[in-house]
């Protein structure tokens, strides 16, 4: 999408849910979605607020879309692998909330399962920093001599418990199983359903001409049944490289199709979560934007073209399907 566009977007971008739209139903705030709870579901609604470190800074215009588009995308790509969240339209009498709102989806809820699975398939980024200082990785020891963003023989993970201050603790499959949080089984399920998602996730992207570095899942369950809950191969949750030239491995002139160029603008001014953020220009919230939409097109080989978010659809969603029981 071209600048001047995205530009013309930026007074539109969407801050999230009003309060009142909520009517008030239990209401959640994420970083990035705002979360309407129904009787047994909830309804997802993708904001274009935009999160580095922890810490909510601005707003991109179209990135909601980006987000539930790929995530839908994907989720339907995975579902024999393990079940996922999403109700399917067939089971709401024909109403495809995704393609009404562009934004907003209907999920089943989940007994969350308080981890965040992450599985890598290159040694980059905090498992590179942990690596590289002499840490183990995740409670993984990994052999000397290794290079920077190397690609593993196997998908490593590396989960981290969920913590309600926000900030995310680095722990070990078998630690989280020792203090009780996850049930070995449940963890064992887990623990595969995540390497097979990632290494379905991974031969895809390729196909795109895009490396799915690393990525992140969570999941829940349901009914005592495991289900993938969440989003899925995002650029929020994911680091995606794409190779000029369509190279295998990975190399200097790549390109990030995900948010790391955003936070390395923030941490060249010395931001890294702590302290007063920097203001955001509008010239990186296009270029942002821009480059979630970039993604969107190298991830589903589609021309990405904004629904736009019509408020009427979002109401009558809420008011047929999330009515409080
Ligand atoms: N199917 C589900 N059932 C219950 N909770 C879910 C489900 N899918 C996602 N969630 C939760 O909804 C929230 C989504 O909002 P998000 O902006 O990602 O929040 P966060 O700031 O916690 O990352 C997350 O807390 C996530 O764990
Ligand atoms: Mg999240």
């Amino acid at each position: 999408m071209d600048p001047r566009s995205i530009a013309a977007a930026l007074p539109y971008a969407y801050e999230g849910l009003p309060d009142k739209a909520a009517g008030g139903r239990p209401l959640y705030r994420g970083k990035v979605r705002d979360v309407v709870e129904g009787p047994g579901r909830l309804l997802l609604v993708a904001s274009d607020r935009i999160s580095a470190y922890d810490r909510i800074l601005s707003t991109i215009p179209f990135k909601g879309e980006v987000l539930t588009r790929v995530s839908a995308w994907w989720f339907a790509r995975t579902s024999d692998i393990v079940p996922n969240h999403m109700i399917p339209p067939s089971e709401l009498g024909g109403r495809d909330p995704l393609s009404e709102t562009g934004r907003a989806c209907l999920v089943r809820k989940a007994d969350m399962v308080p981890v965040e699975v992450v599985v890598r398939g290159f040694l980059t980024g905090s498992a590179w920093r942990d690596y590289q200082a002499g840490r183990r990785v995740s409670g993984i020891d990994l052999p000397s001599g290794l290079a920077r963003d190397s690609e593993f023989p196997e998908p490593l993970l590396t989960p981290s418990t969920k913590e309600a201050s926000g900030h995310d603790r680095p722990v070990s499959g078998e630690e989280l199983v020792r203090s009780g949080l996850v049930d070995a089984d449940l963890w064992d399920q887990i623990a595969r359903a995540a390497r097979a998602l990632y290494l379905r996730g991974r031969r895809i992207a390729r196909e795109h001409g895009l490396i799915l570095v690393d990525t992140k899942y969570e999941f829940g369950t349901l009914d005592g049944r495991l289900i993938l809950a969440d989003e899925i191969h995002t650029p929020d949750s994911s680091r995606y490289w794409r190779l000029p030239g369509g190279d295998s491995a990975p190399d200097g002139a790549r390109r990030e199709l995900d948010k790391e160029s955003f936070r390395r603008w923030l941490a060249d001014r010395g931001f890294t979560g702590d302290g007063p953020a920097p203001e955001i220009p509008d010239g990186i919230r296009i270029e942002t934007a821009a480059r979630y939409v970039e993604a969107y097109e190298a991830i589903t080989g589609e021309v990405f073209e904004p629904a736009g978010l019509s408020t009427q659809a979002l109401d009558e969603l809420l008011a047929e399907w999330t009515l409080a029981v």
